[in-house]
């Protein structure tokens, strides 16, 4: 078999072209959804990543607000800014770029962002209304692998979804999120006793481990949906996932890449979530 590949970057055009749109017809509304995003401190890797974000959002014609913070920012001067735009009626999404440097309790800033403009979804309540299988905020890269899965009409009731890796941000709600969608789902980790035989069960394989080529062809069942959430970046600067995809390619039904795969699906959710906090603000 060779696998059909699942380009997100196309799916992520299209949608914020459509998310564009709306953008419009809410600011002729006189709603301008605002994402503001905090920084603390100047890792490279960190900084290219809001960047980014602020870039897509200005493309679609959202406003943005990019507030950059010293390394030196104190706890309290984190939350108080935070608080502050919780209060403000114009900002919609608050988003504070991890990892914090170490003198900032990190759970304590996620939990002082109104669940109301929690984009991310990390907020306790936003993970908590998520396994009650209730209507709210979900992470933005589970929330694009789904999204993936339904545009290509792949089906999930039923189907054994095995998820390797087990982050916050990725590996524990997504599969959350598959067994809210009636997915048989199995966690696997560097603990897992016989990994392969269980990653050999998987109709749907989610991988989010953070290193590179961790799986190759043998371990996936023939016909089996590989989402491959890696972004490792080589010695010579090129990036690649978490799975050998050209052998992985003659064993699944469908893949995707890496770069062009779940990455830009990661922006493009943040964009809906934010949408979606402007509607019900002002609603
Ligand atoms: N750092 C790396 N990815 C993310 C993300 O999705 N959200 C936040 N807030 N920080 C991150």
């Amino acid at each position: 078999m060779s696998a059909e590949v699942i380009y997100g970057r196309e799916l992520a055009n299209d949608l914020r072209e459509r998310m564009r749109q709306e953008v419009s017809k809410l600011s002729e509304q006189g709603v301008h959804p605002n994402l503001t995003v905090i920084i603390v401190g100047e890792d490279p890797a960190s900084l290219s990543y809001v960047r980014g974000k602020e870039r897509a959002s200005q493309k679609i014609g959202m406003q943005s607000n990019l507030i950059e913070l010293p390394e030196s920012t104190s706890h309290q001067e984190l939350l108080d800014l935070v608080d502050s735009l919780n209060h403000n009626q114009d900002v919609h999404g608050i988003l504070v770029q991890l990892p914090l440097p170490e003198h900032i309790n990190e759970d304590e800033v996620i939990e002082a962002i109104s669940p109301k403009k929690d984009v991310d979804g990390f907020h306790p309540i936003s993970i908590g209304r998520m396994m009650a299988g209730k209507e709210t905020f979900l992470p933005c890269t589970p929330l694009g692998i789904l999204t993936m899965l339904d545009e290509k009409g792949i089906e999930i009731e039923g189907k054994h979804a095995v998820v390797l890796g087990r982050s916050r941000i990725v590996g524990k709600p997504i599969g959350q999120m598959l067994l809210n969608r009636n997915a048989t789902v199995t966690y696997c980790h560097s603990k897992t006793n016989q990994v392969d035989d269980i990653l050999r069960q998987a109709d749907i394989l989610i991988v989010a481990v953070g290193k590179p080529s961790f799986i190759e062809a043998d371990q996936i069942k023939e016909g089996a949906v590989v989402i491959d959430v890696g972004v490792n970046r080589l010695e010579d600067g090129t990036l690649t996932g978490d799975v050998d995809f050209e052998s992985a390619l003659e064993k699944a039904s469908y893949i995707t890449p890496v770069p062009r795969g779940v990455g830009p699906m990661t922006i493009t959710m943040l964009l809906h979530n934010t949408i979606k906090a402007a509607k019900q603000i002002h609603s």
